[in-house]
């Protein structure tokens, strides 16, 4: 793993987190960084937790469930030691409908999740609602969130 490595994991049910993640990992050589997208069917606890740059790009289903996806990965996550995210630097990216009680739970509970192990937000949690294409806010959100990387 190179120092300007930024890993980008997505749960998702239909795509859109994932191509949200693509879209990162594209506009991260604008900002002197290597976007590396996994699944996070695909990825194990330690392998986040050797990370220093994290993206999680994640929707919510059923009734603020996690995506199938990411439901074992996120089981792992809570077991995990206490402490075993330091030194990772942090951001989440929520997907999810305000029609739904629990919007955006699951981005909810990484970000609460990657925190309380020991990771560093270095950027505020964006929760986008349906219509998140229709204005530039989450590509902004996705772009600041990069810089904020390539400062560290
Ligand atoms: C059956 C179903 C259940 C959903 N449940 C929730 C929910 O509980 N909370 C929420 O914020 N969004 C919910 N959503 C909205 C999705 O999270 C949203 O459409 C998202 O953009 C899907 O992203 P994905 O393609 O990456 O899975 C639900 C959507 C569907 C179709």
């Amino acid at each position: 793993m190179s120092d300007n490595e930024v890993l980008i994991i997505f749960g998702t049910e239909t795509g859109n987190a994932e191509a949200l993640a693509d879209d990162a990992k594209g506009f991260a050589k604008d900002y002197g960084l290597e976007g590396n997208v996994v699944d996070m069917e695909d990825i194990t606890v330690e392998e986040i937790s050797e990370s220093k740059l994290l993206l999680i790009c994640v929707s919510t289903w059923g009734e603020g469930d996690q995506p199938t996806n990411a439901e074992d990965l996120y089981e792992t996550a809570c077991e995990s030691e206490d402490g075993c995210m330091e030194g990772v630097n942090f951001a989440v990216l929520a997907l999810g409908d305000t029609d739904y009680e629990f919007f955006c739970e699951s981005g909810k509970e990484w970000d609460n999740l990657i925190e309380q192990k020991g990771g560093t937000r270095i950027n505020d949690r964006i929760d986008c609602d349906v219509d998140y294409e229709d204005d530039d806010e989450c590509e902004e959100w996705i772009k600041t969130t990069l810089e904020k990387f390539s400062n560290l």
